[in-house]
């Protein structure tokens, strides 16, 4: 099913929550990526000049400052999303058989995006999956920022230690979105006209 108004390819609302999703996004990275250095999960670091913050108290105040511009714009793509019957006509239905087809012509270097009003069915998967990983971010996150305030949820997650891998995995999974989503803007760059201009 197509979008109602045909020639408009992407709403205001969703522009408007789209690019300050990217902004608010890069800011909790670059400042996630400090607080990591100064606790590292794993044997690596994060190049300081990736960083954002100066140091612990500035990437923290960072990363808490951007917090709330994401989750409350991504709070309003979700409600308008699902009140305007978007999320609907865009990423539904999803079918199993269309990925598999959409991936082998992905593959083959077939796979075409001529009409950008409608999703392929691996962006359908894609753009769900993201969304889906912001919310394990946001969920995780919730137990590191307010562990003792949200003991059920801590405990849902399998405790302290375990929601800090989860919120590294779900990071490095979007990470890995971002930059096949960027490569494949790139591909296709009629696609960024329209996330800018609407049409
Ligand atoms: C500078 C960075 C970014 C650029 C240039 C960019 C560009 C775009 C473009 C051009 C589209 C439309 C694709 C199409 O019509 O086929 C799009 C859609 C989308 N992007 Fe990005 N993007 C960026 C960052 C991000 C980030 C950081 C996220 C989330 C982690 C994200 C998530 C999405 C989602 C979920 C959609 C589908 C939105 C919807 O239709 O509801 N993007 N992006």
């Amino acid at each position: 099913m197509n979008a109602p108004h045909s020639e408009t390819v992407h709403p205001l609302w969703l522009r408007c929550c789209h690019w300050v999703n990217a902004i608010a996004l890069a800011g909790m990275l670059f400042s996630g990526w400090r607080i990591y250095n100064a606790s590292p999960l794993f044997d690596f670091s994060f190049p300081a000049s990736l960083t954002l913050g100066g140091w612990l108290g500035g990437a923290l105040q960072w990363h808490f400052a951007m917090m709330w511009v994401w989750g409350i714009n991504g709070a309003v793509y979700l409600l308008l999303g699902v009140v305007s019957g978007r999320f609907r006509y865009k990423f539904l239905p999803l079918s199993l058989r269309a990925l598999f087809n959409d991936v082998v012509q992905a593959l083959r270097g077939r796979l075409t995006h001529n009409n950008l009003s409608q999703y392929n069915m691996v962006q359908k998967i894609a753009y769900l999956g993201v969304i889906l990983l912001g919310v394990g971010q946001l969920l995780s996150g919730l137990v590191l920022w307010k562990s003792v305030q949200f003991p059920l949820l801590r405990t849902l997650l399998g405790g302290y230690e375990a929601a800090r891998y989860i919120h590294f995995f779900c990071m490095s999974a979007i990470v890995l979105f971002i930059v096949v989503h960027l490569v494949m803007v790139l591909l296709v760059p009629r696609t960024l006209l329209a996330m800018f201009r609407g049409r």
